[in-house]
């Protein structure tokens, strides 16, 4: 696997995901996660009151209204949480140590503006309050465009992180390391960290969530892309944060390994090994029925027709209720194909490429306006990748090969065991960068599909 990376700077080493994911469970994952319950300490009127008796207000003006959310980190002092937001104007997340009106009390400010975003050591106006700010443009706030916005707390670390999309150091766009405690200094100024768990979102208006999500450790370091078997991880991967092994995935994908990975999940078998051969024939002559049905999917996804825009879905036994669509899925991809930028219905997958190379370029979220990569990642013949409903979720596949060198992956897809809702589809953007949603489906049977191959190489 190689990866390049787009102006970002990935942080090194491994976290497991599956513990991570247990942790996740332990914490409440409310419908609706809104007290609703304002704690400014004074009502409007009470405020023009008090203003106008006192000449200079002590509450500071413009103090955004905060609504705690219930939301808690499992342990306190760590966690990152994430909220999808179309905002109408600046706004805030808090982290705080109690669910009090924090106008006064240290917490934790992700300060999101259009003009600049700050950490703050408060929830007030005031400049002393900023930890560190920010101009630069990837750290500003988008108006009136959803995007997913989080916020990580590392204690351990003393460090704060805001990223855009999924949790992912690749896609942190603005950080800042708390200072240590000075010599001489008997107490820490920032020992109350340690202490926090509380969520809350402040803003004019209050912004409401489209999709939310706590994850029980901080942003440090991502998951490798690539999975190896257990016996071939080294000390060297690890150190390098190269690869993983499948014991780090989630159950879903454990599943899915186990069936897939082995060494007889192979294209060309012994009953017929000219098979990828006879699939590039397929491809590449007229009137063969690859070439005619790649043909006729020109149109599939959008806009104008596309004709590389178009690969083959070989499905391998129905749809059993558990993933959306055919839980094993051989895709064919023509020299120079690629896929429209998607995701998976929030599904794990396993990736495993039975045939030349896949290049995955990586997305940070789902959006219109959200089109450039982060990271671009090739697999080779024999590697296996994943992705799960919270990593790795949206991506686009290219065979950058010429024409007459298809590529072959099998896809795999399940729902994980805490999913209730089975969303059957995978959205989308159209070639006018609109979301569409795709009922995963098939071309063909991949027993009928493998016996035509065989038929039209015979017929050669
Ligand atoms: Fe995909």
């Amino acid at each position: 696997m190689t990866l390049v990376f787009r102006n970002r700077n990935p942080l090194p080493a491994l976290f497991s995901e599956e513990a991570a994911s247990r942790l996740a469970r332990l914490s409440p994952r409310p419908e609706r996660s809104f007290d609703a319950q304002p704690s400014a300490s004074f009502a409007p009127d009470d405020r023009e009151l008090l203003d106008g008796r006192l000449g200079v207000s002590e509450v500071p003006p413009e103090l955004p209204e905060e609504v705690f959310t219930e939301y808690v980190f499992p342990i306190a002092g760590q966690g990152t949480i994430a909220f999808t937001i179309t905002p109408r104007g600046p706004f805030r997340i808090i982290l705080s140590g109690d669910k009090t009106p924090s106008s006064t009390d240290p917490v934790l400010v992700l300060d999101v503006g259009e003009k600049q975003t700050c950490f703050r050591k408060r929830n007030d106006q005031k400049p002393d309050s900023i930890i560190e700010a920010t101009t630069a443009k990837d750290a500003l706030l988008r108006r009136d465009v959803a995007l997913t916005y989080w916020f990580s707390l590392d204690t351990q670390n003393r460090t704060l992180r805001f990223g855009l999309g999924e949790m992912l150091p690749a896609l942190c766009v603005f950080e800042a390391r708390l200072p240590p405690r000075a010599a001489g200094q008997e107490i820490d100024p920032y020992a109350y960290i340690a202490k926090i768990r509380h969520v809350a979102l402040s803003g004019t208006p209050v912004p409401v969530p489209s999709d939310d999500f706590l994850w029980p450790v901080p942003v440090t370091v991502g998951l490798p892309g690539l999975v190896v078997p257990t016996d071939r991880i080294t000390l060297d991967d690890i150190a390098a944060n190269r690869c993983t092994t499948i014991a780090n995935l989630d159950q879903a994908s454990q599943v899915l390994y186990g069936t897939v990975a082995g060494a007889g999940i192979t294209l060309d078998t012994a009953d017929f090994p000219e098979f990828s051969a006879a699939i590039d024939r397929s491809i590449m002559t007229p009137g063969l029925w690859c070439f005619e049905k790649l043909k006729s999917k020109a149109e599939e996804f959008g806009g104008k027709p596309d004709p590389l825009k178009t690969y083959l879905r070989i499905t391998i036994g129905p749809n059993q209720g558990d993933s959306p669509g055919s839980p094993y899925v051989l895709e064919i991809w023509p020299g120079g194909h690629y896929s429209p930028i998607h995701n998976h219905g929030k599904a794990s997958a396993i990736i495993k490429v039975l045939h030349g190379q896949i290049w995955v370029e990586l997305y940070p979220q789902l959006s219109p306006q959200v089109l450039d990569y982060y990271v671009e990642a090739a697999f080779q013949q024999g590697d296996v990748t994943f992705l799960s409903p919270r990593f790795y979720q949206v991506h686009k596949l290219i065979n950058r090969n010429p024409p007459g060198r298809m590529t072959a992956t099998i896809q795999c897809y399940r729902y994980p065991e805490d999913d209730t809702r089975h969303y059957e589809y995978f959205d989308y953007l159209d070639g006018n960068n609109a979301v569409q949603h795709f009922q995963p489906d098939s071309d063909s049977e991949f027993a009928a599909f493998k016996s035509l191959m065989r038929k039209e190489w015979a017929a050669r």
